[in-house]
C-alpha cells in the first residue's frame, strides 16, 4: 500500500508480526491485563518515532495523551539513552499531555487537527483510550452512552490518522474474565472497543518474567500467529 509509514517497536519480531512496525494512517490498539506491557510500549514508541527512517522512525514528534498518570519522563531518558539519542531532545519532542476525564480527553483531540497541521507529528498516543469512560460510564446502564462517545472518539482519532498521516497507538485493559465480573460486552475478552473499527489489534499476555507474547486479532491483511518480546529498561526488545 502506497504512503504508509512504519515505527519501530524496538522488537524485529514484533515488527514482523505487524508486517513491518507500526502503521501511519492507521490505528493499532494494544490491549491485555494489568502489567502486560502496554505503557511500556507507548514509551519505547515516543522515543523510536524520532529515530531517522533508515533505523526504524520517522525522524518526528509524539503525542501523548494520559489519561491514568503513568507517563514518566525517567522512561523516555532511559530508552534514548539505550539509542544514544540526546534525551533532552527527546523529551522536548515529545508533547504530554495529562486528561483528567472523558471530555477533556475528547477535547484534546479536537484540538490536534489544528496543531498537526503546523508540526511534524506522526505518533498519536492514548493511554488508556478506555479508562475514562469505563470509571464515568460504568455498568450496563451506561453502556449506549459510553459506547456513543468512544464510537465519537475513536472516529476523531482516525480522521486525524488518515489526514496527516499519522499513526495513532491506543491502549485498553481487559480482564482475564471481566464478563464474570460485569457481564459488559465492551469489556469482555478482547472484545471489540467498537464493532467494524478500522485498525490492527494486537493482544498482549504475560510470560515469564519480562518475556510477554503479542497475538495479532482480526487483521485481514496481516497473517495470524503469535510472537514473544521483553520489555527492558531500554524499551522492547526481541
Ligand atoms: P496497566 O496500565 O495497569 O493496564 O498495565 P500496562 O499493560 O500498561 O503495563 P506496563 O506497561 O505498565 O507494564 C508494567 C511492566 O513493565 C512491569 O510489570 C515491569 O515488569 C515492566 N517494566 C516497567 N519498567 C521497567 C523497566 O524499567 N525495566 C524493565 N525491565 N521492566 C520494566
Ligand atoms: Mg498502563
Amino acid at each position: 500500500r502506497l504512503n504508509i509509514h512504519k515505527i519501530t517497536t524496538g522488537s524485529k519480531s514484533l515488527d514482523d508480526l505487524l508486517g513491518g512496525g507500526i502503521e501511519t494512517r492507521d490505528m493499532t490498539e494494544f490491549f491485555g491485563e494489568y502489567g502486560t506491557g502496554k505503557t511500556q510500549i507507548c514509551h519505547a514508541l515516543a522515543v523510536n518515532v524520532q529515530l531517522p527512517e533508515d533505523k526504524g522512525g520517522l525522524n518526528a514528534k509524539a503525542v501523548y495523551i494520559d489519561t491514568e498518570g503513568t507517563f514518566r519522563w525517567e522512561r523516555i531518558e532511559q530508552i534514548a539513552r539505550g539509542l544514544n539519542l540526546d534525551p533532552d531532545k527527546v523529551m522536548e519532542n515529545i508533547y504530554w499531555i495529562r486528561a483528567v476525564n472523558s471530555h477533556h480527553q475528547m477535547a484534546i483531540v479536537d484540538q490536534l487537527y489544528d496543531m498537526l497541521s503546523k508540526d511534524n507529528v506522526k505518533l498519536v498516543i492514548v493511554d488508556s483510550l478506555t479508562s475514562h469512560f469505563r470509571a464515568e460510564f460504568p455498568g450496563r446502564e451506561n453502556l449506549a452512552m459510553r459506547q456513543q462517545l468512544l464510537n465519537k472518539h475513536l472516529h476523531q482519532l482516525i480522521r486525524l490518522s488518515e489526514i496527516y498521516d499519522i499513526a495513532v497507538v491506543v491502549t485498553n485493559q481487559v480482564m482475564a474474565r471481566p464478563d464474570v465480573f460485569y457481564g459488559d460486552p465492551t469489556s469482555a475478552v478482547g472484545g471489540n472497543i467498537v464493532a467494524h473499527a478500522p485498525g490492527v489489534r494486537v493482544q498482549l499476555k504475560r510470560s515469564r518474567g519480562n518475556k510477554r507474547i503479542a497475538r495479532i486479532v482480526d487483521a485481514p491483511h496481516l497473517p495470524e500467529g503469535e510472537t514473544v518480546f521483553v520489555i527492558t529498561e531500554y524499551g522492547i526488545k526481541d
